[in-house]
Formats: C-alpha cells, structure tokens, sequence
C-alpha cells in the first residue's frame, strides 16, 4: 500500500528527531552574539554552518550574501514553476547571555533537561528557524516537497536588521514567493496553539542629561547644583500619568482603537490572571487603566525604560553629584503609529519638559513598524490546517506583543504577507537568563511545517 505524504513524514521524523536536537546543539553551540563585536566570527560562523547544512540537503544557489554587516544565507529549492513558493526568514543570531550569573549551566553549553533546551538561542531564533530546515529535510528526503522554498537566514535581527532592507530592495526578483513564512514568536500553550497575527512596532532611543561639567563634591555644591539624576527620574517619572496613560504629547493620535467585537473576541483567549503573577512573583499587576493584561501586552504601545545609569554605582558610598544622567527608553508601537515619527514627537516632549538647569541629547536608536497579518487569507488558512492536525484543534489568533520590524518591511518592499507560525512559550525566557525551548515544541514545529506546505499547495491549486 502506497504511503501516505503525512505519514512518511511522520516516520521520518520519528526515526531522525534525535539527530535533529544534537545537530540544533551544534549550531546552539555557536555564541552568535550580533550586538556584541568580539563574537564577529562566531556569527560569521553561524551563517557558515546553516550554509553547509542547505548545501548538504540538496537546497541549490546556496550563499552566504555578503551585507555591509553580517551576511544573509540564501538558498533554495525550485521543484516545480506552477507550484506556489515559500520564503522561509529566520535569524542565526542571538542576545547576549549576560548576566552570566543567573544561568543555571552555560548558556553556550546547551543542556537538556526536563524536557527541554537551556541555552541562549534555543527558542530565539535558533531552534525555530531550526525546525525550518529539517522539516526541509523532512520533505525532501521523503519525497514530499510539496511547494518551492526560499530560504533568507539573517544575522542581524537583534540589531535591528539593518542591512535587510537594502538586500530585499537588491533581490526581489530572487526573492518572489508566494507567503513569508517565520517561526520566532510564540503560542499561548502547548495545548492552546495560537497563530501570532500581529506585532508591536518599536522605537527606541537614548537620552543623556548633563548638568554641570564634572562630577561635584555633593556637600559642597550638594543643594545648589541641579543633580542629573535627580532630574532625569523626574522627567523619566513624568512620561506616565495617574492613569498609567503615556504623557508624550500626539503620541496616542494614530492608535487604531479596536472594536469592543475584536476586544471581546480577544478576551475568549484563555488567560489565567493568577497563574501569570504567580509565575513573575507579582503580587499585583500594573498598567494602563481601562485594558486588559493581554491587551496591555499587545495591542496597547507603551513606553519603557530599559536602563538607567549614571553616578557612582561601585563599593561603598562616595558623596558625589554627576555631571550625567542616562536612561534607553522603548516604546511598543501599534497600528497606525509610526516609528520615526513617534521617535520624533518623544525628544520633542523630552526637550520640552527639561528644566533649565540641564542640557539634553536625545539619540534614536533602530525601529520598526507595526503590524497586522491577514487571518483571511489562503496562506492563514494553511497554517491553521497545519496546526489543526498536529495540535488537534484549532488554533486561535493572537496580537503578539515583541516586534519582528522585517514584517512590515517585507510587505512594503516585497508585497508579500507573512505568516508567524511561532512554537515557542513566553515562559521559555527569550533574552533571559535560562532561555530554554521545549522538546516537544521543536518537534511540533517540524511535524506541523510540512504540513503547511502540503495544504498550501492544495489551497492554492
Ligand atoms: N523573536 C523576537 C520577537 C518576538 C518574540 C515576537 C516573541 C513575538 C513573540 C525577536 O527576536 C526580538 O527579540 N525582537 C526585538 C526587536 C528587535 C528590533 C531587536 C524585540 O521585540 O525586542
Ligand atoms: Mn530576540
Ligand atoms: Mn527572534
């Protein structure tokens, strides 16, 4: 009796799935730290290792695409013109590990335990993007490629893929696909699968505050002299109201308000209030009055400060008033806000409100847009297919709160939708001490890919 796709697959997976996790080892084994430049070569070499495992299951125009930062591996599989084309995105590079401390084993050193990965890398983006292609494997060792496949690895994600764009603008003949199809997001729980039909944009900047021009003796200027810290909290404390509402003047003018029906779609999530502090030791939770937690973390922008510094912060006490203050503060964004703009009306406010005793830099950082993926189209519905057969049931669509900027850049640049079919928790602590990723997620991925491509295919006939 002749087999069938789903169930060579299915045995291909299960005689292979061991090889699959030590060969993800390996790659986690890398430290393809982006932000940091003494890791160039191990990125380098990241980009290196997925190029030799393309190559080696017959991907052709294998390259590693040289940019004006770290490259983008390139490959492909055309098997047939009238077939529909995947694009596959992912990211080779990683956060930092730091603090060091807090790992439990080497975030370099993967460990498996309790049915897991622990390592920087395992959920973000490695061991997803990962899934990618041995579930390439998967399909064409068995026969069964059901579309064609482009793949665009990058190394610059978590720097912002700078160079992206201007490779995307380079290619787009090369690049012509059907659907972008990514894994670096997450589901609400092993058996509430969700589909990420949305994203938080970004922006992100840098401010510095300076009064005088060396650091004072505070008993001898101490009351006399404005204290840049002193300052920049309140500045910093100003940003939000009593109502947890964002201060920064025209910076909630474009937000799309969502309809009380998508709110109370929304709240048939499954969402256990008391599980979440319990899990964050919270003893209360915080935000934005008027919305939901799930709401606050996904289709509200916000504004966060992502450290602060300045002054003396060694052993013991020393008695001094800096000459500086400095703070790196992120703001989510969400439909129609624009990242530059939003960049823009945030140091206009934050000159606005310094008080004349200190003089303020502000300086932009990488951004991104936001934005929503269609649930209505033929590529959703395949992935909800997918996910149908593997999980079970059908998997609900979510806002998701983290930003992937490429997203919107795609559509813009390439005019290609994209679906986020993430495997991951947001218990597995990406950019975190302990980051881990799910056995059972990584071989969930695989099983499930395959299955998009061959409901793709069928949809699309
Ligand atoms: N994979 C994440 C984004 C993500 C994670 C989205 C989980 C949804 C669920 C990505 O690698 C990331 O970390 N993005 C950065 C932005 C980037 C411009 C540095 C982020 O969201 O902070
Ligand atoms: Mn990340
Ligand atoms: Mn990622």
């Amino acid at each position: 009796m002749q087999q069938s796709a789903t169930q060579a697959y299915q045995e291909y997976i299960e005689n292979n799935q061991t090889r699959f996790v030590e060969e993800l080892c390996n790659l986690i084994r890398i430290p393809s730290i982006s932000t940091d430049k003494s890791y160039a070569k191990d990125v380098h070499q990241a980009a290196e290792f997925l190029k030799n495992e393309l190559i080696k299951l017959g991907a052709d125009k294998v390259e590693i695409c040289p940019t004006a930062g770290y490259p983008i591996v390139y490959g492909e599989k055309m098997v047939n013109p009238t077939l529909p084309t995947v694009l596959v995105y992912g990211h080779y590079d990683v956060q930092p590990a730091d603090p060091l401390e807090l790992w439990t084993s080497p975030p370099f050193e993967p460990r498996i335990a309790d049915g897991y990965i622990y390592a920087r890398g395992a959920c973000d983006d490695k061991g997803q993007m990962f899934m990618h292609v041995k579930a390439f494997e998967v399909m064409m060792k068995t026969g069964n490629l059901a579309c064609n496949v482009k793949f665009m690895l990058e190394g610059e994600e978590e720097i912002g893929s700078v160079n992206l764009e201007t490779f995307c603008k380079a290619n787009k003949d090369r690049l012509k696909a059907d659907v972008i199809l990514i894994s670096d997001t997450s589901m609400i729980a092993n058996d509430v699968p969700s589909i990420t039909a949305g994203l938080r944009g970004l922006s992100y900047l840098e401010v510095e505050v300076t009064s005088p021009n060396r650091d004072l003796h505070s008993g001898l200027y101490g009351g006399a002299v404005a204290n840049p810290i002193n300052i920049l909290c309140q500045m910093i404390a100003s940003l939000h109201d009593e109502n947890n509402h964002i201060t920064v003047k025209g910076f909630y003018d474009k937000v799309v308000e969502l309809s009380a029906a998508e709110r109370a779609e929304m709240a048939k999530a499954p969402f256990d209030l008391e599980a979440y502090k319990k899990a964050l030791d919270l003893t209360e939770i915080h935000g934005e009055k008027g919305y939901t937690t799930l709401e606050r973390a996904s289709i509200r922008p916000t504004l966060d400060v992502n450290g602060i510094w300045g002054g003396y912060t060694g052993q013991g006490a020393k008695t001094v008033i800096p000459s500086k203050a400095y703070a790196k503060i992120s703001m989510r964004l969400v439909p129609n806000q624009v990242s530059s703009e939003i960049s823009d009306l945030f140091q206009k406010h934050f000159e606005s409100i310094a008080p004349a005793s200190v003089k303020v830099k502000v300086t932009a950082h990488h951004g991104g847009e936001p934005v929503v993926t269609p649930t209505d189209s033929v590529a959703y519905k395949a992935a909800e297919m997918a996910y149908n057969a593997t999980f079970g049931k059908k998997p609900i669509p979510q806002r998701g709160g983290g930003s992937i900027p490429i997203v919107a850049m795609f559509k813009k640049e390439l005019g290609i939708d994209t679906v986020l079919m993430g495997f991951g928790l947001d218990s597995d602590a990406i950019h975190s001490p302990n980051e881990k990723f799910g056995l059972f997620n990584f071989k969930r991925g695989i099983e499930t890919i395959p299955l998009f491509y061959k409901y793709f295919a069928e949809l699309k006939k």
